[in-house]
């Protein structure tokens, strides 16, 4: 699929669910009405409940319905394979698509752990079929601008930052068999909601170095956590604060970014315009410095955004963003945030390793979540509070602060419970 210009992309679905018909079709119409041609059709659809594929397809004219993404593909051979089934059910379709020669673009999260995604990512070629991730909070003009701005260094440095998915979800909202659990959502709203804030959050601040986290289970029926807190330190020695949480009546998804030369926010829902943006300058900015800030373009977040720039990557045959090392960074993340919420350590990048153990999954089963019934669990954690007991036993042994090269062999948290004043 390179060269091709002006040909019409060919489209199927995999999962007819909630998101499928109600941003991915609608996205597919609004890059067609943008072209003023047809540049993407959707050849098929397939849901494992025939039914659905069948009244989807009849409801948007859709000229084919299948029962699996491999009958979809055998089919219709599509150039574009757009995956939206539940997150337990991204690997196998992404697969298939690759190994049908289909560019993919699948559904956050993009997999269910580090070891998923590189696994998947092999099948790709050079030139393409490539498979990417939908992370539209990427491709509003704002964020855009913002990321220039960064870039040309006309905001300054960023040094302190804020990420909060402050969202509601009742406990209705869990009765659907695939949510709330790690097999099959791949963990909680850190991996489901959150998501989507931390992946712009990133991608504007760069490269991460260290997390420092904290999750339970508050008030959901869940096996997972309903609420993250993390704290993360960057390359560029920015500080950043996040919260993730379903818990929350009054819902935001709120950024800041607090530079030298001033300070950006947006505040919107499940989407922004450039009026959800705001600029504050810094008191020092002399008055010529301080004009309006906002872009001259005027894109939305949407997924319609998203895959307009993918059907031009697959035009030109070149590797779309958010996919190869692009569509993992915040995966990594999570798992990271995973790793130090359930270890009660900071993780640093550098320790995820394939070798790691949250390389297979963002969740070792021996952790229980702490939730209000069962708050002892925190204290389980091998990171919880240490016990009492041995405590007192070694406060009553002598003992001499280790120093040098001993000090250098003991776990971090030794060195700083020896050295406390
Ligand atoms: N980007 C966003 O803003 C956004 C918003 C909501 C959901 N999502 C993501 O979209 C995906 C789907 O969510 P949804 O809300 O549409 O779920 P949904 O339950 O409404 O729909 C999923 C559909 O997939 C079908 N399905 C399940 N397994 C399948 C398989 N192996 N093969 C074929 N079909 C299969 C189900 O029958 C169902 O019809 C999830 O990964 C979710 O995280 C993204």
């Amino acid at each position: 699929m390179s060269g091709s210009t002006r040909s019409t992309v060919r489209v199927g679905i995999v999962g007819a669910g909630g998101i499928a018909t109600g941003a991915h079709l609608p996205a597919l119409r609004a890059v067609n009405e943008q072209a003023g041609r047809q540049r993407a059709a959707v050849v098929g659809i397939a849901d494992l409940d025939p039914a659905r594929a069948a009244s989807t397809a009849a409801e948007h004219g859709i000229p084919a319905h299948f029962p699996s993404a491999e009958e979809l593909l055998a089919a219709t051979r599509p150039d574009l394979l757009i995956v939206c089934t539940p997150p337990g059910a991204h690997r196998s379709a992404v697969v298939a698509g690759l190994a049908a020669g289909a560019w993919v673009w699948c559904e956050k999260p993009p997999m269910l752990s580090l070891e998923e995604y590189d696994d998947v990512a092999r099948l790709e070629r050079e030139g393409g079929p490539y498979a990417s991730y939908v992370v539209q909070h990427r491709f509003g003009s704002a964020a855009q601008h913002l990321r220039d701005q960064m870039s040309s260094g006309r905001v300054g440095r960023p040094l302190v930052s804020v990420c909060h998915t402050l969202w509601y979800r009742g406990h209705d909202y869990y009765d659907v068999p695939w949510r709330g659990k790690w097999a099959t959502e791949g963990g909680g709203p850190a991996m489901g909601h959150g998501i989507h804030q931390m992946d712009l959050y990133l991608d504007l601040m760069g490269e991460w170095t260290e997390v420092t986290a904290v999750a339970d289970a508050q008030d959901r029926t869940v096996e997972t956590e309903d609420t993250s807190l993390a704290i993360v330190r960057f390359e560029s020695g920015a500080l950043g604060s996040i919260v993730n949480t379903v818990l929350a009546p009054r819902e935001t998804s709120y950024l800041r970014f607090d530079f030298t030369n001033g300070t950006v926010e947006v505040e919107h829902l499940y989407g922004y315009t450039n009026d959800h943006w705001r600029y504050t300058p810094s008191p020092h900015l002399p008055e010529d410095q301080r004009d309006a800030w906002l872009p001259q373009a005027s894109t939305a977040s949407s997924h319609a955004a998203q895959l307009g720039e993918l059907l031009d990557s697959m035009d030109r045959g070149e590797r779309p963003r958010a996919s190869g090392a692009d569509g993992r960074r915040t995966l990594e993340f999570i798992a990271a945030l995973y790793q130090s919420a359930e270890t009660g350590r900071p993780v640093r990048r550098s320790d995820l390793t394939a070798s790691g153990p949250y390389y297979t999954g963002m969740h070792d089963p021996a952790v229980a979540y702490p939730t209000a019934d069962s708050p002892q669990a925190r204290d389980d954690r091998p990171g919880g509070p240490p016990d009492p007991a041995a405590e007192a036993a070694a406060a009553a042994a002598p003992t001499a602060a280790p120093t040098g090269a001993d000090a250098a062999h003991l776990p971090d948290d030794t060195i700083l419970e020896t050295s406390r004043g």
